[in-house]
Order: structure tokens, then sequence, then C-alpha cells
């Protein structure tokens, strides 16, 4: 991709400064084609070493023990749990065979006192959630199938943050993300956690399996389409998993073919020796609850993307290169700038740039902006916007390249090009087996679904990687509420399980 293509043609009334100011920045934010080339080779030898490790690898590369995707003709009733930000959701999911499902749901305000509180107290107040749910939905005259026998409801628990699992009901929470820092969490068996809260409030409740939201995500889309490959989140956070061939899991033996892995790609390059990072993305790092923590995810989702926009605007100002020096009070307060304006400013295509100046007046308290003003504005929105979208692509492409070459889709005949180098893998007449079906990417996030462009800049730079059959074999596709119809899924997988090995 070719930054320059951005900038206004040299008549537009941009000062030098302007012109060489953006020119810049303008080249740090792009990630050309060889760039995101070498970016999926480094991904592809991280996510080797975390597979063949117990020692902590920048991408943790974790065993999920989800085994196997649904098939859509699962049936059963069953409770599941969504924590992964401000919001708790608790839902009651009925599946019922035949690809058909229903959904009752609530939502709960986890305050931003909670997110900091000892863990107990969130925990009792995730236990107090679900009583309430249990009690206002009157959810036991909604069960069609008590899937255990008795009448304990099975939960399904998405939690979206790095945990080490050592069973599918069993993980321990290696570090907190998204602002989350509550002690005594760090180190402990979350599954554990949760049943004791539940206990302690009386709540009939039993957790049969924990799951991250990327796994959620890629089951709930299995249940719907066949050969679901990959699960993403392009959110407040972002992160993903896909299904791996168990004999490259050098960390432990198992009897099933394939398993879900949960990457923890937020991570990628910790060390930041290959990532384009700028000094608007350290500024960001080092200012954050998790400094050196979660780089790639810095650089992509959408708790970060408007922090990142606001410290180039800033930079700009204070190189009187914008609204002629002056920033306001409500500009110059950290994170006051969000992803949603972004959003509405890249969708801006009117030719005086109204609604950018809306945001601005409504938002940043910046009345007096010239056009000149409100089209770098947009340019950097474009820059730091897109950027993510081919560094989510970069990722995803990752996962499928290592799929290709060593995991669970070798020999199946895609015609995407597994390397640089490589011919892309065609059959003998010197094409791609198009009787292949097609690779699902199953995503949820308010990033994927709600910025502008981002879906068909991912599909540019996946082409790039993957080679021009990419558009037709791979298939990005939104999973709403990947989270918890994935959870009550994974119940289900859970509580068979344990009933046939019975
Ligand atoms: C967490 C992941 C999660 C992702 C998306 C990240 O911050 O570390 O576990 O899947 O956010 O919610």
């Amino acid at each position: 991709m070719d930054s320059s293509s951005l900038l206004p043609k040299s008549n537009a009334k941009w000062t030098e400064r302007q012109r060489r100011l953006l020119t810049e920045i303008a080249n740090d934010f792009t990630v050309s084609t060889e760039k995101l080339e070498t970016l999926t080779q480094q991904f592809v030898h991280q996510m080797r070493l975390g597979l063949s490790t117990h020692d902590p690898q920048e991408l943790a590369m974790i065993p999920t023990f989800v085994t196997g995707r649904p098939d859509g003709h699962e049936r059963g009733s069953y409770l599941a749990l969504d924590l992964g930000g401000t919001n708790l959701r608790v839902c009651l999911i009925t599946l019922k065979g035949n690809h058909q499902l229903e959904t009752h749901q609530k939502a709960y305000t986890v305050s931003d006192y909670l997110q900091q509180a000892d863990v107990a107290e969130l925990m009792d107040f995730i236990a107090a959630s679900i009583k309430e749910f249990i009690y206002s939905e009157h959810i036991s005259s909604k069960i069609v199938e008590h899937p255990s026998g008795s009448d304990t409801l099975e939960l399904g628990f998405t939690f979206s943050f790095p945990v080490s699992q050592t069973a599918i009901d069993a993980g321990t929470l290696l570090r907190w993300t998204k602002g989350f820092d509550c002690p005594g969490a760090v180190g402990n068996d979350i599954v554990m956690l949760l049943q004791l809260a539940l206990d302690r409030n009386d709540v009939n409740v039993h957790v049969a399996a924990l799951i991250n939201d990327t796994v959620g995500t890629a089951l709930a889309h299995s249940y719907s389409h066949s050969n679901t490959f990959v699960g993403a989140i392009f959110g407040t956070g972002t992160n993903g998993a896909y299904l791996e061939d168990t004999r490259n899991i050098k960390t432990m033996t198992l009897d099933s073919n394939d398993m879900f892995i949960n990457t923890e790609w937020g991570n990628f390059d910790k060390g930041k020796n290959c990532l384009p990072v700028t000094i608007f993305d350290n500024k960001l790092d080092r200012e954050s609850i998790n400094p050196s923590f979660q780089i790639f995810e810095k650089m992509i989702s959408g708790m970060y993307l408007g922090e990142i926009t606001r410290n180039v605007l800033l930079h700009l100002i204070d190189h009187r290169a914008l609204f002629d020096g002056a920033s306001s009070t409500q500009l110059n307060m950290h994170s006051a700038f969000e992803a949603k304006f972004m959003s509405v400013i890249e969708a801006d295509d009117s030719e005086s740039l109204n609604r950018t100046a809306r945001v601005l007046e409504r938002y940043l308290d910046i009345h007096l902006s010239t056009q000149t003003d409100r089209e770098i504005v947009k340019l950097v929105c474009q820059l730091v916007g897109t950027r993510a979208a081919r560094l989510s692509a970069m990722a995803t492409a990752a996962l499928i390249r290592q799929g290709l070459e060593a995991g669970s889709l070798r020999n199946q005949g895609y015609p995407l090009k597994t390397s640089l180098h490589s011919e892309e893998s065609v059959d003998q007449n010197g094409n791609g087996d198009a009787s292949r079906p097609p690779l699902h990417v199953a995503i949820d996030g308010s990033v994927f679904e709600h910025y502008p462009h981002f879906e068909e800049r991912m599909y540019d730079a996946l082409v790039e990687v993957l080679g021009k059959h990419a558009k037709d074999v791979v298939k990005l596709g939104i999973a709403r509420d990947g989270s918890g119809v994935g959870a009550a899924l994974a119940a289900l997988i859970a509580t068979k399980s344990v009933t046939n090995s019975r």
C-alpha cells in the first residue's frame, strides 16, 4: 500500500510543514506488502515456539481442551456467562438442533470500582447477577432439557482474558488486560473462584466449561458454518484462536486429532522487534496500565485506536500544523478521543467534512477548525485505522498459513500462498481445488463490525499475504454473540464428555 496516495494533491492548501509532517507520519503508519510478509513469517515462527515449550513465550498458544466443533445438531438448555469488558452478560441458550437456537439474556455493568476490586468481590457480583437473572427471567420455566439430569444448571463461562487452561473446566489467570486489575486472581483457578462464589451465594449452578471469547466465537459460528477454522475478536481487545493438529502441540500428549489453541496474539512482538511501532504507540504503552504487554493489541483494538490518534493530533498541534497550534482542555485529556469518533470521521464523505467538524465541536471542544484541519484529522484516522486492519489481517493470515503448512489444513489443496517464495498451492492443472469448502473466520467485535472499511482493508491485506485466491477461499464472517452461544456449546461439550466417560 502506498501511503502517499492518501495525501492530498500538491495544489491543496497545505503548508510545506503540514505536508512534511504528514508524509513522515504516513510513512510511519504504512505497513507495506513486504512488511506484512515479514511480520507473518515472524508470527508463524512465534506460534511454533509457543506450541513447543512450557516456558512463557510472547504468544502463549494455550491449549483450550476444546476438541472438535459442533455440527448444528446439538440440543439442550445451558447458562452462559460472558465477561470480557465493562459488561457482564448472563444468558440462557436453548440449542434446538437443526442449526437453530434461542437466547434469553441480560447485561449487567461491571463498575470501574469492581474492575479493580478484590477478585472475591467481583465473583460475588457475578454470582448475584446470575441469581437475579434466574429469578427475574423465570429461567426454570424456560428449560427444555436439564443436561445433567439433576436440577443443577450447567454453565459455560466465556472469560476473555489470558488463562492457562489445564482442563476444559479449569484454568489459572496469567494476567489481566483491558483495564482490569483485581487482586487475588492472577495465578488462581478462575472456575474455582466462580464456583466458590456461587456456592457462597446459594446459586444452584455448576461451572462446566471455561473458554476464551475467541473459542466461543469459533464454536458459535461452527453451529451454522462448518469448516470454521479461526475465531477472532477485533473489539475493545483483540485475539485469535484456531484449530491445531494436536501432534504440533509439543507440551502435552493428547488423544484427539485437533484442538482449538488460544494464541493470545495481543502480546505478539512483546519486545517491539518487528512491529512498526511509532513514537505515538510508545507513548500510549508507557502511559497504559500494563506497559510492555499487549503491544500488538495496543496497535489494533478499539480500546487504544482513539488514543493513538489523539497522540498524533497533539504532535501536529505542537508543531503548529493543526488547529493553528491550539488544543482544547478536552483534547488534552487522556483517552478523550474515542475509536467511535474515528468511525464517524472515516465515514464522513461530505465535501466540507461537516460531520468531522461536529465531532470536533461536540466532543472535543474544538470550534474553529478549517477545511485543512479537518482533512488532516481524517487522514490521521485513516492511517491509524488502515494500519489496524492490515495488522489484523496479518495475524489471521498467519493462523491460516500455520494450518496450511503444518497443521490441520495441510494437504487439503487450498489455492493459497504459504510463503513469499512458494508458488500458490495448486493442483496439476494449475488451479486451486475449487471444490474445497471455504475457510470460515468467525469474527466478533465492534471494530470489525462498525469501523468503516475495516473488512475490505483486511481482505486487501489477506490477498497480499495469501495470494489472489484468498478473497474466494477465506470468508470473514460476523459471529455476533459468539461468546454467549459458544459458552453454551462448550458447556455441552464438557457435560457430554463427562457423561460419556461414566
Ligand atoms: C485478552 C484475550 C481476549 C481479547 C478479546 C484480550 O485483551 O487477553 O483473552 O480474547 O482481549 O476480548
